[in-house]
């Protein structure tokens, strides 16, 4: 059985992929720093099929760790999804958290890119997949955005990963989410996409036969009337 690993599945988009994969038939192996609700999913999910691993992925040794514990219990990995995000507190440059600025670079890129590092030995010998969560925010402009930044950022590295893995056989998807309804955000956003769309296109991307490299995929909530 093929398995997924996910970062950031302790909510949102990460959780909705995780009940996604093992619909499709993967058994998933979920990190975040959450244990709690990562134990839940997998109560939910079943323990044959899915297991927790606490991981902070601003850690480069948590990453690793991460990855030997998804191996020793399922003995493959297939799947990547690099998901872990935290969002701006206050708005722009002028007004925003210099600290929260760190913890973004430090979650949404670096910890990305350790993600990446951390799995591609497995991801080669299962010439699987990688995905990385980007976002709308990393294709347009939003005023003096250091959350868009690091979205850039991620838009720039997905596509040198994919130049760097051309002949592996490994493929590598930019997912670009519109706005989701999600815990990050403090309050509820009714006209946005649900988490499971999200988790609909990355299971669309990871079907396609060897020979279809789903590169980026853009999905945004359709404009009310
Ligand atoms: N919601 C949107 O509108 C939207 C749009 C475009 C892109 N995105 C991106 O989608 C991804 C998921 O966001 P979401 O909307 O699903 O938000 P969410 O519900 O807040 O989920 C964020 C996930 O990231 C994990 N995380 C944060 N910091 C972490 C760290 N240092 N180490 C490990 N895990 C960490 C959280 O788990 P713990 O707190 O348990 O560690 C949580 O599981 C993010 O990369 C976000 O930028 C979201």
């Amino acid at each position: 059985m093929k398995t997924f690993l996910i970062t950031g599945a302790s909510s949102g988009i990460g959780a909705a992929t995780a009940r996604a994969a093992v619909g499709a038939g993967y058994r998933v192996a979920l990190a975040a720093r959450s244990e709690d609700k990562l134990k839940a999913l997998v109560d939910e999910l079943g323990a044959d099929r899915a297991m927790a691993i606490a991981c902070d992925v601003t850690s480069f040794e948590d990453q690793q760790a991460m990855v030997e514990k998804a191996v020793a219990a399922f003995g493959r990995i297939d799947v990547a999804f690099a998901n872990a995000g935290i969002g701006s507190k206050g708005q722009g440059t002028a007004g925003g958290d210099p600290e929260n600025w760190r913890q973004m670079v430090l979650t949404n890129v670096l910890g990305l890119v350790y993600t990446v590092r951390a799995v591609l030995a497995e991801i080669e010998k299962s010439r699987g997949h990688i995905l990385l969560n980007g976002s709308r925010a990393g294709r347009i402009a939003l005023p003096g955005s250091v959350y868009g930044a690091t979205k850039w950022a991620v838009t720039g590295y997905g596509q040198n990963l994919r130049e760097e893995l051309a002949g592996t056989g490994v493929r590598v998807t930019l997912i670009e989410p519109g706005m989701v309804d999600t815990p990050f955000f403090s309050e509820a956003k009714p006209d946005a996409l649900k988490a499971e769309d999200i988790a609909n296109a990355v299971i669309y991307a990871v079907s396609q036969p060897p020979h279809v490299s789903v590169a980026e995929l853009l999905v945004m909530p359709t404009p009310k009337a």
